[in-house]
Order: C-alpha cells, then sequence, then structure tokens
C-alpha cells in the first residue's frame, strides 16, 4: 500500500481559498471507517439531547457533540493530520467548535437546502470571522443517490448571503430549526441556481473513509437519500482559537464552550491510507 507522502498537506491552503474545498491525499481504513461507524450507531440508539430525528420522529437524522463523551470520537478530533490540516488552513491554534454525524437514512434522510454555515454562527453564536474550517469524514461510500453534500466552487468569498432582517437584534431562533430539513438560515435557491450555473458544482462523492473540506461560508446543500444506501456524513468542525464566539447561547452540544486548543495524539485505531496518485497511470 502507498504511504503517505512527508508533507501531505502542501499545496491545499492554495486551494482552499481558491475554491473554498479541497481533499487531502489520504482517506481513513477500513478498521477505522468500522469503529467509527460502530459508535455512532451505539450513540444513535441513545436517548439524549444530543440525538435529533427527522421530522417523522422516529428516523434519526444526526447525532451531535459527541467528542465531549464518546471516547473514539475524542481520540478522532485529536488526530495529528486533521489537527495539522485545520491549523494550517486556518493558520494558528484550533479547538472543536462542533461535531456531529448526518445519518441520512435510506430512503428517509432528508434534504439540507442551500445554506452557508457561517450564518448560522454568526448569527446566533456570535463568531467574527470564518475562521473555523469543516472537516468531513464519509462513513458511508457515497454517491449521486444517497444525498452527497454539494458545494459552489468560489462562493465563500461573496460573504454572507440573504440573511433574514431584524436578527441582529440580539434573539436567537430555535436551535432545531438549525440542524433540521426546515433550516433558518438558506439561500435563496434561484440565487444558488444562478451561481451554480456560472461556477459549477463541487460533488462529495467517494468510498467510505474519505475526508473532505470545505469552507464556513461556502454555499452547499445536498439532497433528499433517495437510495437503498445509508449515508453517514462525520463532520469535525474546528475553530481558530482567537475566535471563540462573543455570546454563545446555544446548547453545547452544537456550540463548544471548551476553547482549549486541541493537542495532537495520535491512535492506531484511526489510521490512514494514501490514496492512488492520481498522476501515477499504470
Ligand atoms: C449534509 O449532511 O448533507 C449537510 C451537512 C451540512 O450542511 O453541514
Ligand atoms: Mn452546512
Amino acid at each position: 500500500m502507498a504511504s503517505i507522502g512527508a508533507a501531505p498537506h502542501v499545496g491545499l491552503k492554495s486551494a482552499y481559498e481558491r475554491d473554498g474545498w479541497c481533499e487531502p491525499p489520504y482517506r481513513f481504513g477500513d478498521a477505522a471507517v468500522a469503529l467509527l461507524r460502530e459508535r455512532t450507531l451505539a450513540i444513535s440508539r441513545e436517548r439524549r439531547p444530543e440525538v435529533v430525528h427527522e421530522k417523522d420522529g422516529g428516523t434519526v437524522r444526526a447525532i451531535h457533540g459527541c467528542h465531549a463523551f464518546d471516547e473514539v470520537c475524542a481520540a478522532l478530533v485529536r488526530h495529528p493530520y486533521l489537527v495539522e490540516l485545520a491549523e494550517e488552513l486556518i493558520g494558528g491554534p484550533v479547538y472543536v467548535y462542533q461535531f456531529k454525524v448526518n445519518l441520512k437514512q435510506a430512503h428517509e434522510g432528508a434534504a439540507w437546502p442551500w445554506h452557508q454555515d457561517f450564518a448560522f454562527w454568526h448569527e446566533e453564536d456570535g463568531m467574527r470571522r470564518p475562521d473555523a474550517v469543516n472537516i468531513a469524514i464519509s462513513l458511508d461510500d457515497v454517491h449521486e443517490d444517497n444525498g452527497p453534500l454539494m458545494a459552489i466552487p468560489g462562493s465563500h468569498r461573496l460573504g454572507l448571503l440573504d440573511l433574514p432582517e431584524g436578527r441582529a437584534d440580539g434573539t436567537e431562533s430555535d436551535w432545531r430549526s438549525h440542524v433540521s430539513a426546515d433550516l433558518a438560515y438558506t439561500v435563496d435557491a434561484d440565487r444558488a441556481g444562478a451561481l451554480a450555473e456560472e461556477s459549477g458544482r463541487k460533488l462529495f462523492v467517494g468510498p467510505r473513509g474519505s475526508v473532505q473540506v470545505f469552507h464556513p461560508s461556502i454555499v452547499h446543500s445536498s439532497s433528499n437519500n433517495v437510495s437503498a444506501d445509508r449515508r453517514a456524513l462525520l463532520l469535525i468542525t474546528y475553530n481558530a482559537v482567537a475566535n471563540a464566539p462573543v455570546r454563545p447561547t446555544r446548547p453545547a452540544f452544537l456550540v463548544s464552550r471548551d476553547t482549549t486548543p486541541v493537542t495532537p495524539r495520535a491512535d492506531e485505531r484511526l489510521a490512514l491510507q494514501a490514496l492512488p496518485d492520481p498522476t501515477v497511470s499504470l
């Protein structure tokens, strides 16, 4: 098996700044993915506020803040490659702002409308700048029909779009509208359609274990899961320590209050493997 080179993150920052997304040249190995799937499934069966359901009330949509109570998830956020990648892209020490797994169950998993994550963090929590980064890890094989994440390249450079008026008055919306299919802050579908016509769409598909990175301000969405395959996507948001929000009021499982810089620590259960080099043809 090819080994991961000595400097796997070289060149990613310029791609990330230009496009608002990037993909490192590795993915999590099968054993690591199996372990994360096992923990995720066990948590999704617990009755606790961190477990959120679809509108039907029965299907689990997402689980939140697992790094605070599950030891495997806690080890994952300290993964030296992930921490190095986040620090490289953000440019300084980071802490875990948010941790979630969007499960998008077979046939039942509902869409996420076009939106920008930073709209929620800025408006609700008082995060000043989008000096944060989302690192997504697929726990299932992701294909066009099980509701892949879709992003509009370059849209992170447009600032916040279509914010509702009057939200700067200090009031908060119900946090459930930040994690449901009816989102509180969306980008107008016609505007997103026009942007996508102009700049294209990046579809985050790939085998389980894939690692994909996207900017807090990038316009993104995902469709209903119309297939028989679950699409579990684990998302870690690292934030710059210097950018901790000024007025977090949402539950701690959505906005971590612990802003201690993450200390990297390797865990042999969470091994990565190199992706095949796309420049080498056989
Ligand atoms: C998804 O899980 O498809 C959406 C994730 C997100 O918008 O952060
Ligand atoms: Mn989002």
